[in-house]
């Protein structure tokens, strides 16, 4: 089951958090994984037994060169995990910087968009790619704009590809995360006391309750699943929790 065994696989944005639980999970399934990150990953990759390969997905030519070093060490891809992401948020619009969008553009859209233009190139026919989107993507706060405008591009994106790699029985995915506790956010946090209560589960996801998720997509058993942002948030874009009811009417009646 979900069986994956000597497949080659590339996760970037690696080196820690989320893409780091998703190439442990598919090493211990049995794949050959690359770890690319901006940062060196040899450490963590030596430990999982993957190979490291340093580069920028938002410079085309790095990332480009990078699939190509990744295809040398595995051999062709099966399983592409477009994973590398940053998380700039706070400002409402009118307090915007366009620089910062800019930078989120850059790293989380055209990250997005050249691993979706190279990979394929790399890879055989029938494989998987995972596209790391947000929750924000498709569920709207305060002070969000710029990131959600971001993974809501991964989203389109990633319907656009499923379409165009059908013909080749390539499948691509989004994942869209609520909330989940890595260095992107800090516990200190705010946000993350909100987060909790919004949340119908009533907690902050871990890495771990994603790396399944990753796992299925780039499995058989999802070989009929393509062009889909599936959303894994504890429930927090179901509806109105039963913590927040329940802190709306305490203040309401306080
Ligand atoms: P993280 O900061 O722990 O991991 C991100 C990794 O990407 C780091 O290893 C970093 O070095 C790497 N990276 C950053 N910029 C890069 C670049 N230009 N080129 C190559 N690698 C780069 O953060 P986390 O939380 O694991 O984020 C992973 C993805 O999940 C991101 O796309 C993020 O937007 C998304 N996400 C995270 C959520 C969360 O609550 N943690 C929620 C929804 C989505």
């Amino acid at each position: 089951m979900f069986d994956i065994d000597g497949n080659s696989a590339i996760v970037t944005g690696g080196a820690s958090g989320i893409g780091l639980a998703v190439a442990e999970r598919l090493a211990k399934a049995g794949a050959r994984v690359v770890i690319l990150d901006v940062n060196d990953a040899s450490r963590v990759a030596q430990a999982l037994d993957a190979f490291a390969v340093q580069a920028d997905v938002s410079d085309e030519r790095q990332l480009s060169d990078a699939f190509t070093r990744a295809e040398s060490l595995v051999g062709k891809l099966d399983i592409v995990v477009n994973n590398a992401g940053i998380g700039i948020v706070g400002n409402p619009i009118t307090d915007g910087d366009a620089d910062v969008f800019r930078k989120l553009f850059d790293v989380n859209v055209m990250g997005v968009y050249f691993g979706l233009k190279h990979a394929p190139a790399h890879m055989r026919d029938g494989g998987s790619i995972i596209n790391t989107a947000s929750l924000a993507g498709l569920y709207h706060v305060p002070g969000y704009s710029e990131y959600s405008a971001s993974k809501a591009s991964v989203v389109s994106l990633t319907k656009s590809a499923a379409i165009e790699l059908g013909p080749r029985g390539i499948r691509v995915n989004a994942v869209c995360p609520g909330t989940i506790r890595t260095r992107i956010q800090s516990d200190s946090d705010p946000e993350y006391a909100l987060c909790e209560l919004m949340t119908t589960l009533g907690r902050i996801g871990e890495t771990g309750d994603l790396a399944g998720v990753f796992h299925f997509l780039a499995a058989p058993e999802s070989r009929y699943l393509t062009g889909q942002a599936i959303v894994v948030d504890g429930g927090w874009s179901v509806g109105i929790s039963c913590g927040t009811r329940q802190k709306l009417l305490d203040v309401h009646r306080a």
